[in-house]
C-alpha cells in the first residue's frame, strides 16, 4: 500500500486525449465544473433532474430529499419505479434484439442473451418465484455461481419486490447459514455445483450444510440451478425444486410490482470492525440513480460499447456494476464464470480480444497477480478494441497502474480508479474520463453532486498532505439506508456522534495532493482489504475462537505485494505453545478450519503462537504491536502500557 511520501512524489498527470475527451459525455474540466457547481447551487435540483432523465418512473416524484429524519434519508419518496423494468422493459421498444449479455463459462463456451430473451427468463423466473409464495417484502439468499442465471434471480426478485441478499459463492456453509438467518430468508436459490478454474463446488451440499446447522426455518424452498450434470448427494422432494422445473409452462411475461422508490431492493453482507457482518440495506431508486449516473459519467457509457466487469455477483461490484449498472443503460456486458488464471494468465487478455471489449473494469489485486505470473502475455493478444479501463476495490499501486496503462491500455485508454463501498452503491471519488487528468495510484476527484472532506477527530478539515478520515458531508442517493435489523448499530456506525452525527463516516484515512486529488490509504477501522474482498479482523478472531483447541485469537493484516493485504493470525492454544512439527500441524487445522467457518477468502497466510497476547493492563489487546511483528518491524513505540512487555520477544520468535 502507497505510503503518504510515495504518493506526494508521484507527478505524472494523464490529460484524456483530445479525441476521447471530444467524444466523452462529459467533456473537459469546463463540463465537470459546470456539474458541480450546477450541485453546489442547487443540490436537490441537480439529483431530481439526474433522476428524472435516467430513471423510468411509474410515478414521478414530487418530492426530491428528506431529510428530517437524519441519517436516515429518504429520496424521491412518493415516486414509483421498478428496477427491473428499468433495466429490461424499456429497452424491448428500440433494443429487444441487441445482445444484453455474453456469457463465457469457466471452459470457455460462449452464449448470448439479447435483451428480448432475458426480459422472458426474468418473468418466467419471477412468475417461479411468485408460485412459490414469494411476494413483496420477502427476502431470497441468492448463493450461486456467477452465471447468467444469478442475475436472472437477482432481477427476477426486484420484479416481484423481493429483497434479494447474494452471498458469495465462495463462502464457506457456515458464513451462508449466518446470513439466511440474519435475513429470516424465505427462499435459497443455489446450484449443484458451480466451477470456476476448472474445479467444481458443491453449492447445494453446502447450502444442506448451512441449513443443518439449524435456526433456519424461515426457509420454505430451496431453488436449485442444474449447472453440471453431478447429482446432489441429498434431494428433499418436499423442500428442494429444480429451477428448471420451476419454471416450466410458466408464462414467461410478469407484470412487475411497483415499488416506492425507498423500498429495499437488496440487502448485501459485509464485514465490519466489530461482531458479525453487516446487512448493508438499498434502496430502489436512488440506488439504483447511482448506478446510472456513474454508468454514464464514469464509463462513459457508449451505445456499442462491449462492457466487462470482471467482479463476481457476490459482491457490491457485482451488484453495480453487473446486475444493475449495464442493463440499466442498455449496455452488451461480458460476464464471465471462470477464473483470470485458468488456463492461464493470458485469459483476461484473450477474452478481451475475442469478445473486442471496449471497456473493461477490475480489481488491482488482478492486475498484479497478472503481472508476476506473465507480464508479457498480453503482447500476444490485440487489445485494441479497448478505450476505456478501472479499478476498484483498494489502492493501486503507481507501478502497476502504470502496467496496466501502457501494456493494456496502450497508452491511449484512461484508467478510472473508483473509490465507493458496498455502502455508497456507487462510484464516489473517480476520475470522469474525458475531463480529469489521471495520477498513477489516485482515485482524483468527487463526482459532481459527492461532498466529500478529508477531517481530523474533531471533524475539522485537514490540510493537504496530512492523512484524516475520509467522509461524506451530504447525502446522496445510492447511500445505504440502514443495517437490516439494526438501525442503532447504522447511525452509530455511519453517522457517529464526533462529527454531530452530520457527516457520513466513510472508514478511510485519505489525504488531498496539491491538485486537490484524494489519495486514499487504507482503513482506519479493523477491516483488512486482501485482494479486494473486505474483512474484518473480528470475524476471523471469532472464527477461531470457536475452535475447541484456542484460548484466544488476534488477527491483523499485512503489507501483501499481490493480495495488497494478507492475514496474520497470533493464536494461544487452550494447551502448551505448540513448537516446530506440532506447531506446523495444528496451524494447518486452524487454517482449513477458518476456511469452514467463513470461506478460504478470510484464511491466515501465517498463524503464530504465544503463551499470551500483547494487552493493556485493561485487557485490551495491542493489535498495532501485533502488526510490527507480522511485518517483522522494530517496535519503537511506547510500550508503558503493556501487562506483559515479555511477550513480544516471544511472539518476534514465534514463525513457525
Ligand atoms: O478501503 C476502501 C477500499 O475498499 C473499501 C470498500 O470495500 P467494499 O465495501 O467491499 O467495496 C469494494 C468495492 C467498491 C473501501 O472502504 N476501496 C474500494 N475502492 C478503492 C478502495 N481503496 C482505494 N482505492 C479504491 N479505488
Amino acid at each position: 500500500m502507497s505510503s503518504i511520501d510515495s504518493v506526494l512524489k508521484e507527478t505524472r498527470l494523464f490529460p484524456p486525449s483530445d479525441d476521447f475527451r471530444t467524444k466523452a459525455n462529459v467533456s473537459g474540466m469546463e463540463g465537470y465544473h459546470t456539474l458541480c457547481e450546477k450541485a453546489n447551487s442547487d443540490y436537490q435540483g441537480f439529483w431530481g433532474d439526474l433522476a428524472r432523465e435516467l430513471v423510468s418512473w411509474r410515478k414521478p416524484f414530487t418530492k426530491v430529499l428528506d431529510e428530517s429524519n437524519a441519517p436516515f434519508f429518504k429520496w424521491f419518496e412518493d415516486g414509483e419505479m421498478n428496477v427491473s423494468y428499468n433495466c429490461l422493459d424499456r429497452h424491448l421498444e428500440s433494443k429487444a434484439n441487441k445482445v444484453a449479455i455474453i456469457f463465457e463459462a469457466d471452459d470457455g463456451s460462449v452464449s448470448r442473451v439479447t435483451y428480448r430473451e432475458l426480459y422472458h427468463r426474468v418473468c418466467q423466473f419471477a412468475n417461479g418465484l411468485k408460485s412459490l409464495g414469494v411476494v413483496k417484502g420477502d427476502r431470497v439468499v441468492i448463493y450461486m455461481p456467477h452465471t447468467v442465471e444469478a442475475v436472472i434471480a437477482m432481477q427476477a426478485c426486484a420484479r416481484i419486490g423481493a429483497i434479494h441478499s447474494v452471498v458469495f459463492g465462495g463462502f464457506s456453509a457456515g458464513a451462508l447459514r449466518d446470513r439466511i438467518q440474519d435475513a429470516t430468508a424465505k427462499i435459497v436459490i443455489t446450484a449443484n455445483e458451480s466451477v470456476r478454474g476448472g474445479k467444481a463446488t458443491p453449492l447445494k451440499a453446502m447450502t444442506d450444510e448451512a441449513l443443518g446447522i439449524g435456526n433456519c426455518e424461515s426457509v420454505e424452498k430451496v431453488i436449485v440451478f442444474q449447472r453440471t450434470g453431478t447429482k446432489p448427494d441429498h434431494w428433499s422432494e418436499s423442500n428442494n425444486v429444480w429451477w428448471h422445473q420451476l419454471v416450466k409452462g410458466l408464462p414467461d411475461i410478469c407484470e412487475p410490482e411497483w415499488m416506492n422508490a425507498e423500498d429495499p431492493l437488496f440487502v448485501l453482507y459485509t464485514s465490519g470492525s466489530t461482531g458479525k457482518p453487516k446487512g448493508i440495506q438499498h434502496s430502489s431508486a436512488g440506488y439504483f440513480l447511482g448506478t446510472q449516473v456513474s454508468m454514464k459519467w464514469v464509463f462513459d457509457y457508449k451505445e456499442d460499447d462491449v462492457y466487462w466487469c470482471t467482479a463476481d455477483v457476490g459482491w457490491i461490484t457485482g451488484h453495480s456494476y453487473i446486475a444493475y449498472g449495464p442493463l440499466g443503460i442498455g449496455a452488451t456486458q461480458v460476464i464471465f464464470e471462470g477464473v483470470p488464471t485458468y488456463p492461464d494468465a493470458g485469459r483476461f487478455w484473450a477474452m478481451i480480444e475475442k469478445h473486442q471489449v471496449t471497456t473493461f473494469y477490475t480489481a488491482p489485486t488482478a492486475i498484479r497477480s497478472l503481472i508476476k505470473l506473465g507480464g508479457d502475455l498480453p503482447k500476444q493478444y490485440d487489445l485494441s478494441s479497448l478505450r476505456l479501463l478501472g479499478t476498484v476495490g483498494e489502492p493501486i499501486n503507481p507501478d502497476a497502474w502504470m502496467w496496466y496503462h501502457e501494456v493494456i491500455g496502450g497508452g491511449r485508454c484512461p484508467i478510472v480508479d473508483t473509490w465507493w463501498q458496498t455502502e455508497t452503491g456507487s462510484n464516489m471519488v473517480a476520475p470522469l474520463p474525458g475531463a480529469v487528468a489521471t495520477k498513477p495510484g489516485s482515485c482524483t476527484l468527487p463526482l459532481p453532486g459527492i461532498m466529500t472532506a478529508i477531517v481530523d477527530e474533531s471533524g475539522a478539515p485537514i490540510e493537504p498532505g496530512k492523512g484524516g478520515s475520509l467522509v461524506i458531508t451530504r447525502p446522496f442517493p445510492s447511500l445505504v439506508r440502514t443495517i437490516y435489523n439494526d438501525a442503532a448499530r447504522f447511525k452509530s456506525t455511519y453517522f457517529p456522534d464526533e462529527f454531530n452525527g452530520k457527516y457520513y463516516l466513510a472508514g478511510d484515512s485519505a489525504h488531498y495532493d496539491e491538485h486537490g486529488y484524494i489519495w486514499i490509504m487504507g482503513r482506519i477501522d479493523d477491516v483488512l482489504n486482501v485482494s479486494g474482498h473486505r474483512l474484518g479482523t473480528m470475524e476471523i478472531e471469532s472464527a477461531l475462537a470457536a475452535n475447541p483447541l484456542v484460548a484466544e485469537a488476534a488477527v491483523v493484516g499485512r503489507p501483501h505485494e499481490i493480495k495488497g493485504e494478507s492475514v496474520v493470525a497470533f493464536v494461544v492454544l487452550k494447551g502448551d505453545r505448540p513448537e516446530g512439527e506440532e506447531g506446523k500441524l495444528i496451524a494447518k487445522q486452524l487454517r482449513e478450519w477458518v476456511a469452514h467457518e467463513i470461506g478460504k477468502i478470510a484464511q491466515p497466510d501465517e498463524i503464530r503462537f504465544g503463551d499470551n497476547l500483547p494487552k493493556t493492563r485493561s485487557g485490551k489487546i495491542m493489535r498495532r504491536l501485533l502488526r510490527n511483528i507480522a511485518k517483522g518491524e522494530e517496535i519503537t513505540q511506547d510500550i508503558s502500557t503493556l501487562e506483559n512487555p515479555a511477550i513480544l520477544e516471544q511472539l518476534r520468535h514465534s514463525a513457525l
